[in-house]
C-alpha cells in the first residue's frame, strides 16, 4: 500500500521546484479506479466526461449530481492511494451558494477528497462558498466542456492575445480565491506555459503542452475505450475496444460450435443425484 497523495501535497507539485510531473486520470467505476490507482497515477479524477465515455450522452451537460455521486462512490469503495477529485456537473454551482456547497459535500459525501469546477472569475463566489465549507476546488480553465454551447463547439481556447490575458486573470483568481491545483484544457503550448510560471498552484494540462506541472488524459482516450477520432493530444497506450472485442467473438463461437463450456468449466451431478434424478435429456 503506497502513501495516500492528499490536497496539500499535489497543491506543493510546482516542476520549478523540482517536483516531478502530476499524472490524473479519470474513472467511472470500481475495477478501473484499481487499476488506475495501481497503475500509480496521483490524482483520480471522477470527470463528468463519464456522460460521453460511458453513458452515452453527446457531452457532458446530461450528467447530473445524482449520477456523479454514484460514479464517484465507484471509484471511492476501490480505497484508492491517489487523491479522488469529483467533477461538479453542470447546474451544480452555477444557481446559489448555498445549494453550490450542498451539491459539493455530497460528492465528499460519496468519497471524493476535492471537487473541480469549471470558469475563472464568474465562478469565485461558487469557489469561496465551497473552500468555506473545508472542501478543496480544483478549478479548470480554457476549453471547458460544460460551455460547449457558448464556446460554439470544443475549439481550442486562448488563441488571441487577449483572450490568452483574460485566461491569466481568470487564473490568477482562481488563485486568490484558493483553489489548490488548476486544470488547463485545450490552450495553446505558450498560454499554459505562462500561466504555469505565473502562478503557485500547479496547472495540469490536457491539449495544453508541455510545460504544465501534470496532464491529464480522459482514460477511455488512452486505453482506446472511446469511440470517434480523438483530438491531437490524445496518445493511446492500449486498445482494449479491440482486444474486447475480439474476446467476446471468440467466446460466441465457442457457445455456438458447443466448445464452451468444457467439462472441467461444469459443476458435475454427484452419482447419487444422477441415479435419483436420472439424466436430464441432452446432459
Ligand atoms: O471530465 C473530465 O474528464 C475532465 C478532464 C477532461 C479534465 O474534466
Amino acid at each position: 500500500m503506497r502513501e495516500p497523495v492528499s490536497v496539500p501535497a499535489v497543491a506543493a507539485r510546482k516542476r520549478a521546484r523540482g517536483a516531478p510531473p502530476i499524472v490524473m486520470v479519470t474513472a467511472y467505476d470500481t475495477p478501473f479506479a484499481r487499476i488506475v490507482d495501481e497503475a500509480g497515477v496521483d490524482i483520480i479524477l471522477v470527470g463528468d466526461s463519464v456522460g460521453n465515455n460511458v453513458l452515452g450522452y453527446e457531452n457532458s451537460l446530461g450528467v447530473d449530481l445524482g449520477q456523479m455521486v454514484h460514479h464517484v462512490g465507484a471509484v471511492a469503495r476501490a480505497k484508492p492511494g491517489a487523491l479522488i477529485v469529483g467533477d461538479m456537473p453542470w447546474m451544480s454551482y452555477h444557481v446559489d451558494p448555498a445549494d453550490t456547497v450542498r451539491n459539493a459535500a455530497s460528492l465528499v459525501r460519496a468519497g471524493a477528497q476535492a471537487v473541480k469546477l469549471e470558469g475563472g472569475r464568474r465562478r469565485i463566489p461558487a469557489v469561496r462558498a465551497i473552500l468555506d465549507a473545508e472542501i478543496p476546488v480544483m478549478g479548470h480553465l480554457g476549453l471547458t466542456p460544460q460551455s460547449v454551447h457558448s464556446l460554439g463547439g470544443f475549439a481550442v481556447q486562448g488563441k488571441d492575445a487577449e483572450a490568452a490575458l483574460e485566461l491569466e486573470l481568470d487564473a490568477q483568481a482562481l488563485v486568490e480565491a484558493g483553489c489548490f491545483a488548476l486544470v488547463l484544457e485545450g490552450v495553446p503550448d505558450l498560454v499554459a506555459s505562462r500561466v504555469t510560471g505565473a502562478i503557485p498552484i500547479p496547472t495540469i494540462g490536457i491539449g495544453a503542452g508541455p510545460d504544465c506541472d501534470g496532464q491529464v488524459l480522459v482514460l477511455h482516450d488512452l486505453v482506446g475505450l472511446s469511440t470517434g477520432r480523438p483530438p491531437k493530444f490524445v496518445r493511446r497506450y492500449a486498445d482494449l475496444a479491440t482486444a474486447s472485442r475480439e474476446a467476446i467473438a471468440r467466446f460466441a463461437a465457442d457457445v455456438r460450435s458447443g466448445d464452451y463450456p468444457s467439462a472441467a468449466e461444469t459443476y458435475h451431478a454427484s452419482a447419487d443425484l444422477r441415479r435419483t434424478l436420472g439424466a436430464r435429456p441432452g446432459g
